[in-house]
Order: C-alpha cells, then structure tokens, then sequence
C-alpha cells in the first residue's frame, strides 16, 4: 500500500501538527522555491508561505518579474515544530524523504532555496540545529546540487522571515537574486 503523505507518522511532528504542508502554485513547475518550514498560519491553512513570510515572498517575486502562480513553493520539513523552533537534524533527515521524491518527480530547471535549512539541504551540509550557522558565504551565488542526481542548478538567497527582521537591503537582495534565478530558468525552460 502506497504512504498517504497528508498523513504521515514518520516522525514526532505529526502529534502536534494541525495540517501536512506540500506546496501551493503550480503543481509542476519548472521553477521551484523551497523554503524551511510551515509556522502558525501554514499549519493552520495547510499551504507553505501564505502568513508575513509569504506575502513579502510574493511581493519580491512580483518585482522579480515572476508570477508567484507559475512557480512551486515548498519546504524541507512538511510539519509546523512546536513553537516555531528550528528543525532538528532528526526531523530534517527523515521528512526529506518526501521532498526528495517530490523534486524528482518534477525535475526543476531552477531551485531558489531559502535560508540555511533550505541551502545546507542542498549543498549537503551536516546538519546542527542548535549551531549558529551563517549562509552569508553562500546566498546569491549559484551552485548545481548533486542531491538530485542530475545537476540542478540552485540559487541560493535569504529566507523572508530574515528579511522582515533585516528590511531594507536583504529585501533588494532577494529581488536580485530571484531575478537571476528567473534568467538562469529562461535559458533551460520556456518562461516564466
Ligand atoms: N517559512 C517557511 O520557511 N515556510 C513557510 O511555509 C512559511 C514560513
């Protein structure tokens, strides 16, 4: 029998989860943003990115020129942690196995990965959630992942939740680097 994954029990998430959290956008498309985890109102709605987070994501990509509807938004971890605490390595390791299977059933031209979980995800880091570990070397800076097996190209930026803490700077920055995301995906797929 084939596992529902609205109903996941693979790990403790599941017992204080109110809803599993996969994706919002296009059901396929080329151009995916992964981001690290649902909060409050995700969990609440059962759709990545649609609380602050989410408004400020589709306000910087509308100034990137990308309809946020043509685009897949997900995350690492499908479950809300308590508190809105960062995923543990544990959590990490086992609810990947979902995106996983989800990025190679689409096999995305372009990955815009947001903040450290997202980044260390795809650059294969060793993960420790109670490190303080910076992506600063990293964001804006495109690198392919082996993590798919095929040579994906990553862009990694920001995470929103750091820009509504940051503002100003971080913000152009994510317009920035979504709008060279948008370029690199034009030169393998058809628009966006
Ligand atoms: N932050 C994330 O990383 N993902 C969401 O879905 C919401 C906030």
């Amino acid at each position: 029998m084939t596992e529902d994954p609205l109903r996941c029990t693979r790990c403790d998430l599941c017992e204080t989860r109110k809803n599993v959290v996969i994706q919002r956008g296009l059901q396929l498309s080329t151009f995916i943003i992964v981001g690290e985890a649902p909060g409050e109102d995700e969990d609440t709605h059962g759709l990545p990115f649609v609380g602050r987070s989410g408004r400020l994501l589709d306000k910087c990509l509308r100034a990137a020129g990308i309809p946020p509807e043509a685009t897949t938004i997900t995350n690492v971890i499908r479950c809300r942690p308590p508190e809105n605490r960062r995923p543990t390595e544990v959590e990490i390791n086992t609810c990947t196995y979902w995106l996983d299977n989800f990025l190679r059933a689409r096999r995305p031209h372009l990955i815009t990965a947001l903040g450290r979980f997202s980044i260390g995800y795809f650059k294969g880091y060793i993960y420790d959630h109670t490190a303080k570990m910076t992506v600063r070397h990293a964001v804006g800076v495109p690198f392919k992942t082996s993590r798919l097996g095929d040579d994906t190209t990553v862009m990694p930026s920001w995470h929103p939740a750091y820009l509504l803490r940051t503002g100003g700077w971080a913000v152009e920055a994510l317009i920035d680097h979504l709008r060279k995301a948008r370029e690199l995906h034009n030169r393998l797929a058809r628009h966006l």
